[in-house]
């Protein structure tokens, strides 16, 4: 009998500190293997994020895995800033790690993509955290992108809870919504982790406390990085906590979550001018008469991921 191959994951990344938590869930999963990771604007300038990817890596013990720089604007408009007031300048907090020997690769992050689709053909994963610009450049390089990748996750949206950048909008789709239209109704096998859930899973400060606890220089930054992500956080919620967006989407790609309930219906993006730019629109009218059973194409919409998720991430980061 031969071994299970691992199953291969290429990242695509705003780094930002739960982008970087993500991070550290993947590369502390056993049975997945982190095959490339692309950066694009959000929290902070695509460039700035491979920079941030590439230390990170090299402190989890990761130096070889290729990092690309994406698209720095998005499809329709300009990178005007990032996030600084969630993430810090840098993106990680005001954490400073040490420079890691490697620089980004030669290609752009969009052909990073459709490299690894290719090279791992019906097997990759897709996990998307950041703006889907990437994967809509992606998308004209390699229309058949959809049917050669395994599957796709992406952390964005919001189906039925409000937004976190608008009243109706979230902050990967709010910064490039053509692009989040162009890719989820692109046709791939997608579940889309949206703020539905993400915002329902709080890391809270024992657990930060917990990890930092650990004592690993891997450890001890990222724990560092939620106490700067935790002033954000504690704004809303009057304790210093975060919610877990992109480790959950991680998680949910790594199968080790729980999807009690995730319709797969239509999503479309509104990308207009108006006050519903950046929304998820998902066709959720099933919610009153039971979903028709996995019809075919749409987004599988993750709506309840029940468990403790705070406490399995505090559990696998602590291997790092
Ligand atoms: C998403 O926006 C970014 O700020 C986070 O990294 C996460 O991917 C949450 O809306
Ligand atoms: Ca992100």
């Amino acid at each position: 009998m031969t071994a299970a191959l691992p199953t291969p994951v290429h990242l695509d990344c705003d780094t930002g500190i739960d982008d970087a938590l993500a991070i550290g869930w993947l590369v502390a999963t056993p049975g997945v293997e982190l095959v490339g990771v692309s950066t694009v604007s959000g929290n902070l300038d695509a460039a700035g994020g491979a920079r941030n990817t590439l230390d990170l890596l090299a402190l989890l013990g990761r130096p070889q895995v290729p990092v690309a720089v994406g698209a720095h604007d998005f499809l329709d408009h300009p990178y005007a800033g990032g996030a600084p007031e969630v993430h810090g300048v840098n993106g990680i907090g005001e954490v400073r790690l040490p420079r890691a020997a490697a620089e980004p690769v030669g290609h752009d992050g969009a052909h990073a993509i459709v490299e690894a689709a290719r090279a791992h053909a019906g097997r990759l994963h897709l996990l998307a955290i950041g703006p889907f610009t990437n994967l809509a450049l992606a998308l004209e390089l390699e229309p058949e992108l959809p049917r050669l990748v395994q599957r796709l996750t992406v952390m964005g949206g919001a189906a039925m809870a409000p937004g976190n950048v608008s009243a109706v909008a979230e902050a990967n789709v709010a910064n490039d919504p053509l692009a989040a239209h162009r890719v989820l109704t692109a046709g791939f096998d997608a579940t889309m982790i949206g703020l539905d859930v993400t915002m329902r899973h709080v890391f809270e400060e024992e657990h930060r406390r917990a990890l930092l606890a650990v004592g690993t220089p891997a450890t001890t930054a990222l724990a560092q990085m939620l106490e700067f992500y935790y002033r954000f956080y504690a704004q809303r919620f009057g304790r210093p906590c975060a919610v877990l967006h992109d480790p959950l989407a991680a998680a949910a790609a790594t199968g080790d979550v729980e999807l009690a309930s995730a319709p797969r219906v239509p999503v479309v993006v509104d990308h207009t001018d108006g006050p519903g730019r950046g929304q998820t629109i998902a066709d959720l009218r099933g919610v009153y008469a039971g979903f028709p059973d996995e019809a075919a194409g749409g987004v599988r919409v993750a709506l309840e991921v029940p468990g403790d998720f705070a406490g399995a991430l505090l559990q696998r980061l602590s291997t790092l």
